[in-house]
């Protein structure tokens, strides 16, 4: 037997059947905040990953999916979303339209982490990208659809918010942000000091709890921001208030990706264990000029669908559609007709081996048919159906054509 490869796993009957559940309902949601679908390749140049989540982050220096192609190219397997629509909003030219661009997509992402539960190599996200909106109301809107997909799931969450800064307050908090850590390096793990060179404001998210504890002391970005994107946090605090939607200000929180500026959150589940993350984004402001496009303000988020498929409540199972039947080998014909009629308006279940009444009634059960539909010999004869509605017990025989 070959088995799937560490960290991938198939979605069998039950789980398929609630990722089916959970993206169509984040996509109903999505509908009605006017995004629109996108596809976009699952393969991209490595190149693209290095510019936009960034060299120093884990996922492009530890985790990529990495290979050269039969043509010599250099590719790897997306580790996560947006990067591929912010490069296909750019390739067609979307960034040139003065109208503000909603898209939505959803599939598998590919990581080489180290697995555990809740943590795989192959995972799906369902995500969205709105282009063109600087407002920090767009980002409110965007916690809120969020939220808005969450219950509908009937799932609960932690959301916790912080403000990355723009190109003006981060620069000169990055500063004094390398100023303590070069103060107290010799004391903080070998991560940390990697990352004090690369990308000091990771050192700010180290799990080793000595770390954790020497940055209690580290400047915080959130009481040093600049005077606009001070006014957008306190605006979409205030406005979070307002809408009832709990909130917590994480100022350690700084995600793993390097794209992100100002309004950054992440949704959290406390029933999950360690990979507690169900939810993330932010606004990546500068990305689409990186990416070669004309500056357009972006924020977007992706929902992680596997670590929250075992906190969906499913809906209860409804009785529906026809289970179709013959109780004579000479009637299992006559079904056809009446399948292919009966599936245009229903979904039909059609049994071919002709049975007793008993096993056609078990069956129907079985597929959760609202109705049981039976042509036997005499049924045959007279060109009718006899019928079974499974819900309120009524029966009655009907012609072919009156069905
Ligand atoms: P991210 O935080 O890296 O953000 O991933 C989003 C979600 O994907 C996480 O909150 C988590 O639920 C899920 N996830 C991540 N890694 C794994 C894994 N190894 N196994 C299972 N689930 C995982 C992004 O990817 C950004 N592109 C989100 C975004 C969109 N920001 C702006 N627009």
């Amino acid at each position: 037997m070959i088995n799937p490869l560490r960290g991938m796993k198939d979605l069998t009957f039950d789980e398929s059947q609630r990722f089916v559940h959970i993206v169509t309902t984040a996509i109903g949601v999505a509908k009605k905040y006017g995004y629109h679908y996108i596809e976009t390749p699952i393969l991209e140049e490595t190149a693209l990953f290095k510019r936009s989540v960034g060299e120093s982050s884990d996922i492009v220096g530890k985790e990529m999916y990495q290979f050269e192609d039969k043509g010599g190219n250099d590719v790897c397997m997306r580790p996560e979303g947006t990067a591929g629509v912010v490069r296909a909003f750019v390739h067609a030219k979307l960034d040139r339209q003065p109208v503000k661009q909603k898209f939505y997509y959803y599939g598998p992402m590919f990581r080489y982490e180290r697995p555990q539960k809740g943590r795989l190599r192959e995972f799906h996200q369902f995500g969205c990208e709105s282009f063109g909106e600087g407002s920090v109301y767009e980002d409110f809107t965007i916690i809120t659809m969020i939220s808005q997909i969450f219950s509908e799931l009937g799932i609960g969450f932690d959301l916790q918010i912080n403000s990355l800064g723009c190109t003006t307050c981060m620069p000169p908090y990055k500063k004094n942000l390398v100023k303590f850590l070069t103060e107290i390096k010799d004391e903080l793990c070998e991560d940390c000091n990697r990352r004090i060179e690369t990308n000091p404001i990771r050192v700010l998210d180290c799990k080793n709890k000595t770390c954790q504890s020497l940055l209690a002391n580290a400047p915080k970005l959130i009481t040093n921001l600049c005077q606009e994107c001070d006014s957008d946090f306190n605006k979409l605090t205030a406005l979070l208030e307002k809408a009832g939607i709990e909130y917590q200000v994480d100022t350690n929180l700084v995600r793993g990706l390097d794209y992100y500026n100002k309004t950054a959150f992440e949704f959290v589940s406390n029933d999950i264990g360690s990979q507690s993350a169900i939810a993330g984004g932010g606004r990546y402001d500068k990305l689409v000029e990186f990416l070669d496009g004309k500056p357009t303000p972006a924020v977007g988020f992706a929902i992680g669908i596997e670590r929250i498929m075992e906190l969906v409540q499913m809906p209860e199972l409804q009785k529906e559609g026809i289970y179709l039947g013959a109780m004579t080998e000479d009637a299992v014909e006559a079904l056809f007709p009446i399948a292919t009629a009966k599936r245009k308006e229903t979904k039909v279940t059609l049994e071919y081996a002709s049975k007793g009444f008993k096993s056609h009634m078990k069956g129907a059960d079985k597929v959760s048919a609202r109705y049981c539909v039976l042509i036997g010999e005499d049924e045959l004869k007279n060109g009718t159906v006899w019928v079974k509605d499974l819900e309120s017990k009524e029966e009655r025989t009907v012609l072919v054509e009156e069905f």
